[in-house]
């Protein structure tokens, strides 16, 4: 395996996977596309940009031409498929933008990869990131499973279901050669503060209201994000084909508690009195179709390829919180133009 081209390598997650592939593998070429929308930032990876193993590829995964030509012209020996619109809020507005990204760019991709080897997968790899959101909620108990049945609630949940489908039914189809994993929420380094987590970080930062939707007893399970990253590198490398891995922290937190644990870290680094920042939180309006409870059940990958995260989740906020504070200019960076737009559209009026 030598050509892997990784989409959406300029954005959250993406970036500490292209890190991560261009550091530990100098033999392998890594290409990174990316269409840079709001959420790529090739800031991210700039440490990297000048090693003899990487290189960038602006380009839109929407534009089945494009894809199918620069498939042809490197024959990329594997894919590592990241890009995609990825927050729910802004699903709820425009939910077509998520099956152009999410639905047909993953078709574009699979039709590229098929037509550049079909007759002869030998060696080659599609790997598919999904979310644990395709499985839709969870009640008070359980957990998800790679057998839990697809139930996706929000429209970007149903976006990413639907890519995983696909996926699946061109391995079924065309014997195409995939891997998939669906992981719950990360967090960390270069989180677009759009998110729950890097959002709070950044109003603490700036003392603008926290906005908890609904009641704040919505529960997520995080990870940080160098841990998905470790287990994409994991899943890429030793997982069998044709197999879904689910990933997740083991660790699930109402929204409210771990709210109340940021402001608590944060006052003691910004030195404010202890409770000051609680103060900013404010509970606004419901998000429609709110998933109550994600959590994973991560034994697959544990047993079978020996996975578990590395960090406690207090460690890896810890990190995180200090990686914002030591490069505000980042935040100021990605949060001017478009940002308080969409900010405004967001949350004006919602209390
Ligand atoms: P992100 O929004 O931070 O980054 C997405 C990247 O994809 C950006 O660099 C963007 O420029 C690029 N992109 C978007 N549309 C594109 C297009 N049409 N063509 C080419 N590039 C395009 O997303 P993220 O949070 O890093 O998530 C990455 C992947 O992981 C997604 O597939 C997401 O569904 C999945 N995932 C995310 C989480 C999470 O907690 N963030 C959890 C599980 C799975
Ligand atoms: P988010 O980071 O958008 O991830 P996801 O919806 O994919 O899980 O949201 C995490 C949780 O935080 C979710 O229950 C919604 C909630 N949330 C708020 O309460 N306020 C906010 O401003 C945001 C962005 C999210």
């Amino acid at each position: 395996m030598k050509k892997i081209v990784i989409t959406g390598g300029a954005g959250f997650i993406g970036s500490h996977v292209v890190r991560r592939f261009v550091n530990n593998y100098p033999d392998y070429d890594i290409y990174n596309l990316d269409a840079l929308t709001y959420a790529g930032n090739l800031e991210n990876i700039k440490d990297i940009e000048d090693k003899p193993n990487y290189k960038f590829i602006k380009a839109d995964i929407t534009d089945a031409a494009a894809i199918s030509a620069l498939f042809k012209e490197h024959a990329f020996d594997g894919v590592i498929h990241l890009a995609a619109e990825s927050h729910v809020d802004r699903s709820i507005t425009d939910p077509l933008a998520f099956v152009r990204t999410n639905v047909e760019g993953t078709l574009n991709l699979l039709n590229a990869f098929k037509e550049l080897w079909a007759g002869n997968f030998n060696g080659k790899r599609f790997y598919h990131v999904s979310t644990d959101e395709v499985y839709g909620t969870l009640g008070a108990e359980g957990l998800f499973t790679e057998e839990t049945p697809y139930a996706p609630n929000s429209p970007y949940s149903a976006s990413k279901a639907a890519s995983d489908h696909f996926v699946r039914a061109y391995g079924e189809t065309y014997g195409l050669p995939y891997v998939l994993t669906n992981c719950s929420n990360n967090y960390g380094p270069n989180h677009f503060p759009e998110k729950l987590i890097p959002l709070f970080i950044n109003n603490i930062i700036n003392n603008k209201s926290l906005p908890v939707y609904g009641d704040g007893n919505y529960t997520r399970d995080w990870l940080f994000v160098i841990d998905h990253a470790v287990a994409i590198d994991k899943v890429f490398h030793e997982g069998k084909n044709h197999q879904t891995y689910n990933i997740g922290g083991f660790n699930e937190w109402k929204n409210i508690d771990l709210v109340r644990l940021l402001c608590k870290v944060m006052d003691a680094k910004l030195g404010r009195a202890e409770g000051e920042s609680e103060k900013l939180i404010t509970y606004v309006k419901d998000r429609p179709g709110h998933d109550l409870r994600y959590a994973i059940d991560a034994s697959k990958i544990n047993k079978e390829l020996n996975w578990e995260p590395s960090v406690t989740f207090e460690e890896g906020l810890n990190f995180t919180v200090d990686w914002f504070l030591n490069n505000q200019e980042w935040l100021k960076n990605v949060t001017s133009g478009a940002y308080m737009k969409y900010y405004d559209n967001q949350y004006t009026n919602r209390v």
